[in-house]
């Protein structure tokens, strides 16, 4: 069977744009991408995004094996953009490790244009500013390596990320269907 999911495409018009430098709340650490932060994106997706209507739309964002294999794909690709790819690890004052918390990644497509991936903040750790954060540090990264504008789509029924993009200044351009095969009930 069939399922339609309605999405906006959205875009961010990065020319004469200026991103101030982020402050991060105490305890909050943005990390900019390496390779051995791989499984680290792949944890902090997974627990974004598994309770989620994405989940529904993208199957392997529900799964830990299979957000490790997307981070491994995205990551490999010629056109990601390490500079637009970032993550939040959490020092919790009362424990002795890290927790991560947040996670963009990017990618071009062609010379003017980024296209954000999968952002995602754990559910404990939101309302707290770090998705405007983040998001607002992969757009400055995209606008280091000469991006022009940067796009990303969101299912229609997510209120709260939809929210947050047009606070920080995207721009519906179109409305998209994305087809997923689901097995009949
Ligand atoms: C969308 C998402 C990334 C937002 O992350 P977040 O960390 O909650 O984002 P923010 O904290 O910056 O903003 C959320 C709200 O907190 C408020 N807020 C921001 N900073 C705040 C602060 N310091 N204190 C209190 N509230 C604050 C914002 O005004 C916003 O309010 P609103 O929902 O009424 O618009 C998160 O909900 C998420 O991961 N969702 C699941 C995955 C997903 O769907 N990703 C998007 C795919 S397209």
């Amino acid at each position: 069977m069939l399922v339609f999911f309605k999405r906006y495409r959205m875009q961010f018009d990065l020319r004469n744009h200026c991103f101030d430098d982020l402050a991060m709340p105490p305890h909050f650490r943005l990390l900019a991408w390496k390779p051995r932060l791989m499984a680290a994106h792949a944890e902090a997706k997974f627990r974004s995004f598994r309770d989620e209507l994405d989940a529904n739309v993208f199957p392997c964002l529900g799964d830990a094996d299979g957000c490790l294999k997307l981070m491994s794909d995205i990551s490999a690709r010629r056109d990601f953009v390490p500079e637009a790819t970032w993550l939040i690890a959490h020092s919790d004052p009362e424990r002795d490790y890290l927790v991560n918390c947040g996670t963009v990644q990017g990618i071009m497509d062609g010379p003017d244009l980024g296209l954000i991936q999968n952002i995602g903040v754990v559910k404990s750790y939101r309302g707290l500013g770090l998705g405007s954060l983040i998001l607002l540090r992969s757009l400055a990264g995209f606008q280091e390596v000469g991006a022009k504008v940067v796009s990303l789509e969101v299912t229609v029924q997510n209120y709260s990320a939809i929210r947050l993009y047009e606070r920080l200044g995207f721009k519906t351009q179109k409305i998209i269907y994305k087809t997923v095969e689901v097995p009949s009930p």
